[in-house]
């Protein structure tokens, strides 16, 4: 059963809480917090302290996304929300050795382990760090905002990125992130994707619980 995690970016940090009540009662599996540095994206948003105060106030699972150029230095301030995932870029680390550090230190949290990648990184690229993972994360879109077009090549990303954790016997879920809609959510899911992220077009639902509903339902369909 796939599921959905509704991003934190289109919506103001100001009306943040009272957002993720609505996708909470909607039914949304997971929060999919964006969190930007200015560094590594243009953009920056979400500190470690709104997302503390958005846990506080609710108690859907949070899978935290981290588009900033040193996870290393911050990733422990947003440990405080009790994150279920924690997700790091493979292109924020220059050194093989601090990449595996890092993914070793949330692993040993409990926390599940996620390692995202941009459009233009390769499936190969990634392959010595799967047996250090339990998520990979592939971007659909560049990172750094929220409303741009789905990239079509990130269908055969998915495709063999399941392959790979098939034949290796991985057991490894697969979340997509950029530009998912109802038009081309079956098509992620279908190719192996085990976790959506969708952050406009949720934002622009008027009725939440029932758009999750079709997103369901066209999946299954
Ligand atoms: C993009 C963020 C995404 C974004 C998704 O840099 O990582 O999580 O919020 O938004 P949509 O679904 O609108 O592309
Ligand atoms: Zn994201």
């Amino acid at each position: 059963m796939i599921k959905i995690a509704p991003s934190t970016n289109p919506e103001k940090e100001e009306n943040l809480i009272e957002y993720v009540k609505s996708l909470e009662a909607a039914g949304a599996d997971y929060l999919h917090c964006d969190v930007m540095d200015g560094k590594f994206v243009e953009a920056t948003c979400l500190s470690s302290q709104k997302l503390l105060e958005v846990s506080q106030n609710s108690s859907i699972l949070l899978d935290v996304h981290l588009m900033v150029a040193n996870p290393i230095q911050v990733f422990e301030n947003y440990l405080k929300a009790k994150p279920s995932i924690v997700t790091v870029h493979y292109e924020s680390f220059s050194n093989a050795q601090n990449l595996v550090y890092m993914l070793q230190e949330i692993k040993k949290r409990k926390i599940m382990v996620g390692l995202s990648i941009k459009p233009q990184t390769k499936i190969r690229d990634i392959e010595p760090y799967l047996p250090l993972v339990d998520l990979v994360l592939i971007m659909s879109v560049e990172p750094g905002k929220s409303g741009q077009t789905f990239i079509d090549n990130s269908l055969n990303k998915i495709a063999e990125l399941k392959n790979v954790c098939e034949a290796r016997e991985y057991n490894i879920k697969i979340e997509v992130d950029g530009g998912i809609t109802l038009n081309n959510v079956k098509a992620v899911a279908d190719a192996g994707a085990n976790i959506v992220v969708m952050g406009s077009a949720v934002y622009k639902a008027e009725n939440k619980a029932e758009f999750l509903q079709n997103v369901r339902a066209k999946v299954n369909g």
